[in-house]
């Protein structure tokens, strides 16, 4: 059994009603319990975060490696194009992790194909709304069981 915690930085505790044309009419609520159902019917666990606040991302990425988290699935918003901070937290606990958005960045505005984290990320889901996370957990389901 691993232990995976998928982080999700700010405004996405808005999904379902944020821009739904970019992101879809699902809640944040909605996409995760999805996806806690089908990491506990492949034997793992699953939490999940969402925080607004740099700083106490950076603060969960640090308890995320005291508590022994193997894997994480990461969708740092707006962070992504921006945070030295998150990457460097990354880059510190060494847990590996997929990078994922709900849109396809790199098909929007110029400063969101910049991502502080797809170079450090086992790999990286853009585009499939709610459904990245899912495509994301199975990578790592495909990792740890090859
Ligand atoms: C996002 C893409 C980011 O550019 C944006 O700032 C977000 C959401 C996505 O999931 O598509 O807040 O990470």
């Amino acid at each position: 059994m691993a232990k995976i915690l998928v982080l999700n930085g700010p405004n996405l505790n808005l999904l379902g009603r944020r821009e739904p044309e970019h992101y879809g009419y699902r809640t944040l609520a909605e996409i995760m319990e999805d996806l806690d159902r089908f990491a506990g019917a492949c034997g793992h666990e699953l939490s999940w975060v969402q925080e607004n606040s740099e700083g106490v991302l950076v603060d969960a990425i640090h308890t995320a490696a005291n508590e022994g988290v193997d894997y994480m699935i990461f969708n740092p918003a707006a962070y992504t194009h921006t945070s030295v901070a998150l990457r460097d937290a990354m880059l510190a606990v060494r847990i590996p992790f997929v990078e994922v958005h709900l849109t396809a960045t790199s098909a929007r505005e110029p400063f969101r194909q910049v991502s502080y984290f797809s170079d450090i990320a086992l790999g990286v889901i853009t585009g499939f709304r709610g459904e990245s996370y899912t495509l994301a957990l199975q990578a790592i389901i495909n990792i740890i069981e090859p």
